[in-house]
């Protein structure tokens, strides 16, 4: 089991605990937590689950493919650590991330 603590546009945090194969966007949409929004439902295709992801907490997960950079690149609170979140499958571990969520609303 992943602990991540997601960082909130409120200026709130939530702690979740997120099981191997589930997305960031999903375990925060099961936890009802503001600022994912997820128009597409994880496709890949919209960038409203659009978060920030420390440099110590990418080997957690794969590189972005070229299609979620291409979206990336759109968004106009992109930065060089920014990812979107229904493309972070979490693995089998026990490992502690933190993400910081872009306001998508
Ligand atoms: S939910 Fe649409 S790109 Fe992630």
């Amino acid at each position: 089991m992943t602990k991540v603590t997601y960082d909130l546009p409120d200026g709130s945090t939530e702690h979740v605990d997120v099981e191997p194969g589930e997305t960031l966007m999903n375990a925060a949409l099961r936890n009802n937590l503001p600022g994912i929004v997820a128009e597409c439902g994880g496709s890949c295709a919209c960038a409203t689950c659009h978060v920030h992801l420390p440099k110590q907490y990418t080997r957690f997960f794969a590189e972005p493919t070229d299609e979620e950079t291409d979206l990336i690149a759109y968004l106009d609170a992109a930065d060089d650590d920014s990812r979107l979140s229904c493309q972070l499958v979490v693995a089998d571990s026990e490992a502690e991330i933190h993400v910081r969520v872009a306001d998508s609303r």
